[in-house]
């Protein structure tokens, strides 16, 4: 079955966690597509729900499908937040950030009650980090972090955008790090990353996710912590 399938496969299991009267959080990405797609039929047919956005491209998409969309502010705090994931190992360890949302899918993590992840096959791993780790960078910063990433052996490349850097919705930038080979804790390294000044946020969502939905063929899988 092809990871689309196995996308709308998980997204179909996991929007079945949402009760009418919750506030949720949308994440971001091409699996998430499938949920808030999903999400907006249940609300065309009559479900009451508020919800908050992981990104400038999930909230165009909720609102266009007729989801209530309000503040993190406003919501205080989320029942349930969907989102997908780069990669995930068994310990519910995710990379993310690879559409670039990670701070605020992270922010919006750590405000929700239920974390469900909604992956196709293909993102789960016995070890994080063939994928590229993403950090957030503050651009004032960003060169000289780059330069202390690389004495770090973390091999970094600042992610573009054709000729432009990339920028996220909070208009920082985003350098793509290799863990794979690095001996550190992913714990230790979380912790590392993050006393760098100028480093917003890293796309390692090591405590966070309760649930894990893996569309494996015409089957959801679903892991619970
Ligand atoms: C967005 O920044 C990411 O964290 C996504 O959640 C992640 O990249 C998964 O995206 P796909 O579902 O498109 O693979």
């Amino acid at each position: 079955m092809s990871a689309v399938n196995e996308k709308k496969v998980a997204a179909l299991e996991a929007v079945k966690y949402i009760k009418s009267g919750m506030t949720i959080g949308l994440g971001t990405g091409s699996t998430a597509f499938y949920m808030i797609e999903a999400i907006g039929a249940m609300v065309q047919n009559g479900m009451e729900l508020k919800a908050v956005a992981t990104s400038n491209e999930t909230e165009k998409l909720a609102t266009k499908l007729g989801i209530n969309v309000i503040t993190l502010a406003e919501a205080k705090r989320l029942d349930v937040t969907i989102d997908g994931a780069d990669e995930v190992d068994e310990n519910f360890k995710l990379i993310k950030g690879g559409g670039g949302a990670l701070l605020r899918e992270k922010i919006v993590a750590h405000n929700s009650d239920l974390n469900i992840i909604i992956a196709d096959s293909s993102k789960n791993v016995t070890k994080l980090g063939k994928f590229k780790l993403p950090i957030e960078t503050i651009p004032f910063a960003t060169q000289l972090i780059t330069a202390e990433l690389d004495g770090m052996g973390l091999s970094p490349v600042q992610r573009m955008r054709g000729t432009e850097d990339y920028k996220t919705d909070e208009n920082n930038d985003i350098i793509d790090i290799d863990i794979w080979n690095t001996e550190i804790k992913l714990t230790d390294l979380e912790q590392q990353l993050k006393t760098i000044p100028g480093i917003v946020e890293t796309g390692l969502f090591l405590t966070t996710t309760n649930l894990v939905i893996i569309g494996n063929g015409e089957n959801a899988i679903v892991k619970k912590r």
